[in-house]
């Protein structure tokens, strides 16, 4: 018997579970996209350059260009159409809308996506490339323009947005980090 070539998975999406079976050479991206018609997550490159299909896979940043739908069984998906909750949109969308984030709105899905995950994983302490005390008694760097412009760096614009970009993001973080300190203060 010839070896199967699809296999049955669960991909657990945006707090959703779709039942699906695929072929092991779907990517995440086309499963999303060609399967589910999620087609807020976009295809540019297909080949992990450029950022524009980043989505969340456990909290984490990932191109699902470059991620098989079945290695994504059972975890959990966030796309760009999970991002806004209980009809307000997420502190990201908001400030890429009032800041002006996007020209034509290619990539910006997955500067969303990829945003969030930043201001987490700066939150938690992460350093990038560029900062400077790496001593694990450091204090964690602030989320400066050139901290957000590295940390943003695999997720192009073709259109250039990026100024606009940088002040949304540093705008979501001051937002995430009052709202912390905030919640702190009541504990
Ligand atoms: S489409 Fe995935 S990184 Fe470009
Ligand atoms: S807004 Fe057009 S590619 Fe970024």
């Amino acid at each position: 018997m010839a070896p199967s070539t699809s296999s049955a998975v669960t991909l657990n999406i945006n707090g959703e579970k779709y039942p699906l079976s695929v072929d092991h050479r779907t990517t995440l991206l086309d499963a999303l996209r060609e399967r589910l018609d999620l087609t807020g997550t976009k295809k540019g490159c297909d080949q992990g350059q450029c950022g524009a299909c980043t989505v969340l896979v456990d909290g984490r940043r990932a191109v699902s260009c470059l991620q098989l739908a079945v290695a994504a069984d059972g975890r959990e998906i966030t796309t760009i159409e999970g991002m806004a909750e209980g009809g307000r949109l997420h502190p990201v969308q908001q400030a890429f809308l009032d800041l002006d984030g996007f020209q034509c709105g290619y990539c910006t899905p997955g500067q969303i996506c990829s945003a969030a995950a930043v201001i987490e994983e700066h939150a938690a302490g992460w350093p990038s490339a560029v900062t400077g005390d790496l001593r694990p008694e450091a204090e964690p760097p602030p989320l400066t323009p050139e901290e957000i412009r590295e940390r943003m760096s695999g997720n192009l614009c073709r259109c250039g947005a990026y100024v606009s970009i940088v002040q949304a993001v540093a705008r979501a973080a001051g937002e995430r980090a009052r709202t912390a300190e905030t919640e702190e203060e009541a504990a």
